[in-house]
């Protein structure tokens, strides 16, 4: 048996359902076809684990009782299904970051969910297909947090960072023809983090067989030294376990054909280069993002002994004073949000279906780059941005070695930081979405002259790992920076928010150039507005809700509106990474110590990932493709009724005219008289009247171009449900986000419905969880059972690996139910999501 497999488990306990195994053989069979009948086999380790949460002595012993344990899948959050408590990781502290002099109590500051104290994780297994001699490897992408290994009843090894990628040879340990028992220990402390870290296997962990005359783990390493329109240079480093070996490496291009092969033996060590021209090359970016698959085969006296495939994009990148940031060629600005890697309702437990959703939603803002904020990508984040096309500043740490939170990184930094460099580099550098690396966040280290060395040796580590990319630092000490050089010595150098230091950092760092490596933090509440709208910072407001009129932001932080004119009027300032994408747990700002406030309202988008307003304000400017025409607030106001309520339109025209019920309310064009002026329309004196408020917009003609229209709303009649997509995978871990709403009986949505609802899925699915963007709420995710927030909430179903149709029907009090009807589909028939 080879390919990629799942693995079958040893007794009763973990029973598999027949139709489920036939599947699979089918499916790996398939797979077997596909992968040109490679020599090595991965396995992945999800199915059949057992759990258990709290401290344990024994749990690593091979006869340990886990009957009565609860049956996991991994990837899996403990923590994500609560419940919120607020004294979780309450904190009695002054938040240096935060500029914050005497101490507070926070809550919600890692999302009030129950992710510290010890985890157990067991699986028994057999291991299909071993052949006599091979080499074993256990791999993980992650695990929250300092893993602990058993596999026999033997510790095999530990890590420490929650977000390392790192890999056991077990060949030693593992008892191929017989019942193995792998056991994980995660702990997590307090105070180990400044936002919801997740808890647990929350990443893929994978078995590897293969030959001992094999490609090493992460061994391939692939970049495009020379590209024009007739040719491009593709090298491909490889490194080999065994001797003798001789290696074939063949091209295949983004439409499946070989287009070039190479079977020179030019060995240095271990280590293998080749450098294959391909004609005609395919160039990688965003907007084509063309994907190659080197295959390469080991050979020993003319025996296949290995072949891996990586896949990996033909690109040039350059960052320079005259030019900025240029790809393939071209100057681009960076429009990019920094994402945290937890997906909301489905904690930090990794989903491709969900990462997918988000980009797809990214695209359509207009957004072109991601930073993974403040830690490792996962590999799926990854494979999507390449197939997508999203440029990539892959993240490593928010510390070094001074502490922001005790118990954080500052415990690892001497012993290692530079392991967890080289894996985060080795795994992850034929990505070609990749285009910067980032040593860290915000590091106090920055203030100091040793701290300065720190950042030298640390760039070092990553320039002699890959010396193609430039490596940030996302600074916030702007000022000591230029004092201490710190700034100097990065290849890019990165700003967080002070946007009035731009232009003297500029003439003070020696680069040429700026990045925003954070920006904004500009933070509101989907479909919530606030009287009298004026622009704040720190502002609380009684409901624990953050305007949506985009005027609220942080005293360390800005308004999208100062972002823009820095890029605007600046060609040195290469971009921006807004903070943030989407809503994450934990960080509650500026309700820190407003309980039940327990996720951020820093999101271009909710948690639930539903746009807020502050959406179609990025999207007017980044989405090049598409118009954006959004007018805010919305207009069911009763008892506003001769009220000031003023009313702003987002868009790409540069002027519209806005109509209450008919009567004109003035036309308004972008200008330069405040920064808000330049990049929104605002009509600050309109007097709320129940009815259809209409913008027309503009095009630089002066002729209509488009209109939108927002009307009052009457009684909440009936429930809406509108899928991301009807056809999913029989997967077993495919899902469909269905955004679910509610209006009245003419169809117009009712902005401020706030009903509990109740959701139940048929058929071959299963209900998954749900979330209303609601950073207040302490509805539990996974019950199914919620209240709308502003008209609104997300239900996410999961496929079964059995296709079928699936029902989801939702209802609630007085309101007419909604229902619909979603087809999962073979694995073999489902094209692209
Ligand atoms: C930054 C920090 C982020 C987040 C943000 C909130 O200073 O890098 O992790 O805390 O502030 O505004």
């Amino acid at each position: 048996m080879r390919g990629r497999t799942t693995l079958e488990p040893v007794n009763n306990m973990h029973s598999v359902n027949k139709r489920k195994s036939v599947l699979l053989t089918v499916i790996m069979m398939l797979q077997f076809l596909v992968m040109w009948g490679q020599e090595r086999t991965v396995i992945e380790l999800s199915d059949d684990w057992k759990f258990h949460q709290g401290e344990l002595d024994e749990a690593y012993q091979v006869n340990f009782d886990d009957r009565t344990w609860q049956g996991v899948t991994v990837p899996h959050d403990w923590a994500i299904y609560g419940p919120f408590d607020e004294e979780v990781d309450k904190q009695y502290i002054a938040v240096e970051q935060n500029l914050q002099t005497d101490p507070i109590v926070m809550t919600g500051r890692t999302g009030a969910l129950p992710f510290i104290g010890e985890g157990w994780y067991r699986k028994h297994f057999r291991l299909p297909g071993y052949e006599e001699g091979q080499k074993v490897l256990l791999t993980f992408d992650g695990a929250m947090s300092e893993p602990e290994v058993f596999l026999n009843g033997r510790k095999i090894g530990e890590w420490n960072y929650g977000y390392s990628y790192f890999y056991f040879d077990i060949t030693e340990e593992i008892l191929p023809g017989e019942e193995n028992v792998l056991a994980v220990k995660c702990s997590n402390m307090e105070r180990s983090s400044r936002w919801y870290p997740g808890a647990g296997l929350y990443r893929k962990v994978q078995i590897i067989m293969k030959s001992p005359e094999s490609v090493d783990h992460w061994g391939t390493y692939i970049t495009t030294p020379f590209i024009n329109r007739e040719v491009a240079k593709v090298k491909i480093r490889t490194r080999v376990s065994g001797s003798g070996l001789s290696l074939v490496t063949r091209i295949v291009d983004p439409k499946g054909k070989e287009v070039a092969a190479d079977t020179t033996r030019t060995i240095f060590g271990n280590e293998f280069e080749q450098n294959i021209p391909v004609a005609d090359p395919m160039l990688w970016s965003p907007e084509t993002p063309h994907l190659y698959i080197a295959v390469i085969e080991v050979y020993k006296k003319g025996h296949l002994t290995d072949r891996v495939k990586s896949r990996f994009g033909i690109r040039e990148i350059s960052y320079t004073a005259e030019q900025g940031f240029r790809l393939n060629g071209e100057s681009r600005k960076f429009k990019g949000v920094c994402l945290h890697h937890d997906l909301g309702p489905l904690g930090s437990a990794i989903n491709a279906s969900a990462l997918r959703r988000q980009l797809r939603i990214l695209k359509d803002l207009g957004c072109n780059a991601i930073r993974s904020a403040h830690n490792m990508p996962s590999h799926e984040q990854l494979e999507l941005c390449d197939e997508m096309g999203f440029l990539f500043l892959a993240e490593s740490f928010d510390e070094w070695a001074i502490p922001k939170v005790k118990n954080g990184y500052n415990r690892f930094f001497e012993t290692d930081v530079e392991q967890d460099i080289v894996n985060l580099v080795r795994a992850t550098r034929n990505h070609p979405s990749i285009v910067m690396w980032s040593a860290g966040n915000e590091v106090p280290d920055q203030r100091s002259s040793e701290g300065v060395k720190r950042a030298k040796q640390i760039m070092e580590i990553f320039h002699r790992e890959d010396p193609t990319r430039p490596v940030t630092v996302g600074m916030d000490q702007v000022e000591n920076s230029m004092r201490t050089g710190f700034g100097a010595v990065l290849d890019v150098p990165g700003l967080n928010y002070r946007t009035h230091l731009y232009q003297e950092a500029y003439e003070k760092f020696p680069q040429g150039f700026l990045l925003g490596s954070e920006t904004a933090s500009t933070v509101s509440s989907r479909g919530v507005y606030h009287f009298p709208v004026e622009k704040a910072a720190m502002k609380k407001h009684e409901d624990g809700q953050s305007s949506s009129y985009d005027l609220e932001y942080c005293f360390w932080s800005n308004l999208p509106d100062d972002d823009f004119a820095l890029q605007d009027d600046h060609p040195w300032v290469i971009g921006e990474f807004v903070w943030t994408g989407f809503d994450y747990l934990g960080e509650p700002t500026p309700y820190d110590t407003y309980w039940p406030s327990r996720s951020s309202y820093f999101g271009i988008l909710d948690l639930a990932g539903i746009p807020k307003d502050r959406y179609y304000l990025y999207r007017s400017r980044w989405n090049r493709e598409d118009p954006t025409l959004h007018i805010l607030p919305h207009w069911t106001w009763p008892g506003r009724e001769g009220e000031k309520t003023p009313v702003f339109v987002y868009t790409s025209y540069d002027s519209a005219e806005l109509f209450v019920n008919g009567k004109s309310q003035g036309i308004r064009s972008k200008s330069d008289s405040t920064l808000q002026h330049r990049y929104r329309l605002m009509w600050m004196d309109v007097t709320y009247e129940p009815g259809t408020l209409r913008a027309v917009a503009y095009d630089r003609e002066g002729r209509e171009a488009e209109e939108a229209v927002v009307v009052t709303a009457g009684k909440p009649d009936r429930i809406i449900l509108e899928p991301d997509r009807t056809q999913i995978t029989a997967d077993g871990s495919d899902l469909s986000f269905i955004t679910v709403s509610v209006v009245d009986r003419d169809g117009n949505p009712c902005p401020t419905a706030s009903q509990q609802l109740n959701f139940k899925v048929t058929g071959e699915g299963t209900y998954r969880a749900a979330c209303n963007g609601d950073p207040t709420s302490l509805e539990i995710f996974h019950l199914p059972a919620m209240k709308l927030f502003s008209g609104k909430l997300v239900v996410l179903v999961q496929s079964t690996t059995t296709p079928g149709t699936i029902q989801l029907s939702v209802n609630g009090k007085g309101l007419k139910e909604g229902s619909i009807e979603l087809q999962s589909v073979s694995t073999s028939q489902s094209g692209i999501r």
